[in-house]
């Protein structure tokens, strides 16, 4: 039996209005998307980047690959089907803190620009912030760090349709900003997120 999907559903507008919650805040919501391969450094820069909002009165919130793969999407796998469906309830779920004030830090592998602009989208058509950041670097490099050992698994063929090794990455073509992760330090890294995200109005100057 096909289930039935929701249907004759809309929009409950409620009373209080984004701009009076980021009133309330100080601070107007945004998602920065860093995507990129497993080991690039992806989520070391937003645990970085996290600290030192936090720390600057900022209402900040990490959603990150692996952990939510432990919770709302433990039912999916790394097919691309499941991968879409993955960064579609992300990008929704980023959407809702966004709205609710928070800069949201997402980091996920994120491996096509389809699925990667369909959250763009998303917020584009919702009036708020994306900011895409290509955390870049060389496969070899991210092969040599394997912090998880599971580049050695993926050659070894324990794993199948590992990204970079059996399965493709496609790298954003107008990403908001680059970072080098091999060729720049942590510190560096975060110094450029905060000057982009100032020079973007997303943080005051
Ligand atoms: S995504 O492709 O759907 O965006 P996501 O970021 O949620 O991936 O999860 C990637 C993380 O899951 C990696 O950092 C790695 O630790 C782990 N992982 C396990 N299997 C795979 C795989 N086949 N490809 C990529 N990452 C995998």
């Amino acid at each position: 039996m096909t289930e039935q999907k929701a249907t004759n559903v809309h929009w409950h507008a409620g009373e209080v209005t984004r701009a009076e919650r980021g009133q309330l805040l100080g601070q107007k919501g945004a998602t920065i998307w860093f995507t990129g391969l497993s080991g690039s450094g992806k989520s070391t820069v937003a645990v970085a980047l996290e600290k030192v909002l936090h720390a600057q009165g900022r209402l900040v919130y990490r959603l990150d690959g692996d952990n939510v793969r432990l919770g709302i999407n433990k039912n999916l796998g790394f097919s691309a089907e499941d991968r879409t469906e993955n960064i579609r309830r992300i990008g929704e779920i980023a959407k809702l803190f966004v709205d609710a004030g928070v800069i949201v830090l997402s980091s996920f592998v994120s491996p096509y620009r389809a699925d990667r602009d369909v959250v763009r989208k998303l917020h584009a058509d919702g009036g708020m912030d994306f900011i895409e950041v290509y955390v870049e670097v060389p496969l070899a490099e991210a092969e040599k760090r394997d912090p998880k050992g599971l580049y050695k698994k993926a050659r070894a063929g324990e794993i199948k349709n590992f990204t970079g090794i059996s399965d493709p990455y496609e790298a954003p073509e107008a990403p908001e900003l680059v970072l080098h992760s091999a060729e720049m330090s942590l510190e560096l890294e975060v110094e450029t997120l905060l000057t982009m995200l100032k020079n973007r109005g997303i943080l005051p100057a």
